[in-house]
């Protein structure tokens, strides 16, 4: 009796030792429980559908059935404000359980959104996704659950087909994007980890690129623990544009750290590396040369392309003439002043010659042609004048 009951509370004691490092654990981007430690207390990390994923255009599959993803309330304010918090890990805004997505074989609800970025400015890397070995500045993901299947996140969230997020890729130049200044303002306001701030409703549609038509779809997870492998997602072709001062300010405001923690630890790098393909397929709403529905900007563009084109090439063509006019004049010139037999005597004496020595030939075959009906020799000899010679042998 002893020993099974120290037996059970072993099991007991293996149970709470077992459970509590991975519901527990800090875990961070870089360090001592940095994502290449993820594995070791989140064991989904190391699956072989993980996300990010490096999306190589060449090896994307393009599928006809793919329909628009159609988000639903995204342009809809309500009446309550947003929550914004500092989780330590990201800024996230919890969204109203109105909103949802429409266009996947499911109807999904949303739950929240939050973004990835890094910490060297613009082309330092940032998003989680990239395209052909490229990473953009940045990364805004919208979360939602399989409201179909599911009452609510926390049921979704480790089943396969769970969860549905939009992914974003951010980058930078010369305009300020005014749709997520409804962010950053108030980034001020929820500097440590753990703080959370009431912001005004804003159109969480303002933040996704203008085509939404176009996009890669892939079976991937979470990316960040406990990774869990239930995500479809759906990233976007079409990227949107923040300005250097906005990202700046994104990749700077942030702590990681809580208000009361004497070293403040900045809250950046909060991306994770591309993860193995393994055997999965990445689909493509769209055909690399079909659908460049090409924008006024881009007409514009090819009509002055074209113009300038032209222009360039008649100013060549014009001084070619005129290079070619000069030196044919120089060389006349030349010939009238110093009439002996230079090389330059090639180029004048060839240049009237071309049109009568083109038609030599053919006045040749006519010629013979005449012999051919009049069988007379005298055709033949009279090279200058083919059409007489028969006339002459008629009688
Ligand atoms: C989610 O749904 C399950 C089952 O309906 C329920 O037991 C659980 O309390 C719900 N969780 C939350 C956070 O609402
Ligand atoms: C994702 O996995 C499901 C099986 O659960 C499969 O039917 C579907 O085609 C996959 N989707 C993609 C985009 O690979």
């Amino acid at each position: 009796m002893d020993s099974l009951g120290l037996f059970i509370l072993l099991i007991l004691l293996c149970f709470q030792w077992r459970a509590a490092p991975a519901a527990d654990v800090s875990w961070t981007y870089t360090g001592l429980v940095g994502q290449t430690e993820w594995a070791q207390y989140f064991p989904e990390c190391a699956g072989t559908s993980q996300s990010p994923i490096d999306v190589v255009s060449t090896q994307t599959k393009y599928d006809p059935s793919l329909t628009p993803v159609t988000p639903l309330g995204y342009s809809q304010l309500g009446h309550r404000p947003f929550t914004l918090s500092n989780n330590g890990h990201t800024a996230v805004i919890e969204l109203p359980d109105w909103m949802g997505l429409e266009g996947l074989p499911w109807l999904f609800t949303a739950v929240q959104m939050h973004l990835h970025w890094g910490s060297g400015g613009p082309s330092h890397g940032g998003s989680e996704h990239t395209i052909n070995g490229l990473s953009a500045d940045a990364e805004l993901h919208v979360v939602h659950y399989n409201s179909e299947l599911y009452s609510n996140m926390s049921e979704a969230v480790a089943q396969r087909n769970g969860l549905a997020v939009l992914g974003i890729l951010i980058v930078t130049g010369e305009k300020t994007n005014p749709a997520f200044n409804n962010i950053l303002h108030y980034l001020s306001r929820i500097r440590h980890a753990d703080q959370k701030v009431y912001i005004p409703a804003f159109e969480i549609r303002s933040l996704l690129p203008k085509d939404l038509g176009r996009f890669y779809r892939y079976n991937g997870s979470l990316t960040t623990p406990p990774c869990y492998q239930s995500v479809i997602w759906t990233l976007f072709h079409e990227r949107v544009q923040i300005s250097n001062a906005q990202l700046l300010k994104l990749e700077t405001i942030l702590y990681s750290s809580k208000a009361g923690e004497t070293e403040r630890m900045l809250l950046q790098d909060n991306y994770r590396a591309p993860q193995p393909l393994n055997h999965r397929l990445v689909f493509t709403s769209f055909t690399a040369d079909s659908g460049k529905e090409l924008s006024s900007g881009e007409v514009t563009a090819i009509v002055i392309g074209v113009m300038c084109g032209c222009v360039g090439l008649a100013v060549i063509v014009r001084f070619i003439v005129k290079t070619i006019r000069f030196f044919t004049l120089l060389h006349r010139e030349t010939v009238v002043v110093n009439s002996s037999t230079s090389s330059w005597d090639v180029l004048p004496s060839n240049r009237p010659a071309p049109m009568p020595r083109m038609k030599e030939p053919e006045k040749a075959k006519e010629a013979k042609q005449d012999v051919a009906l009049s069988t007379s020799p005298a055709g033949a000899q009279k090279e200058e004048a083919p059409s007489v010679p028969p006339a002459q042998t008629e009688p």
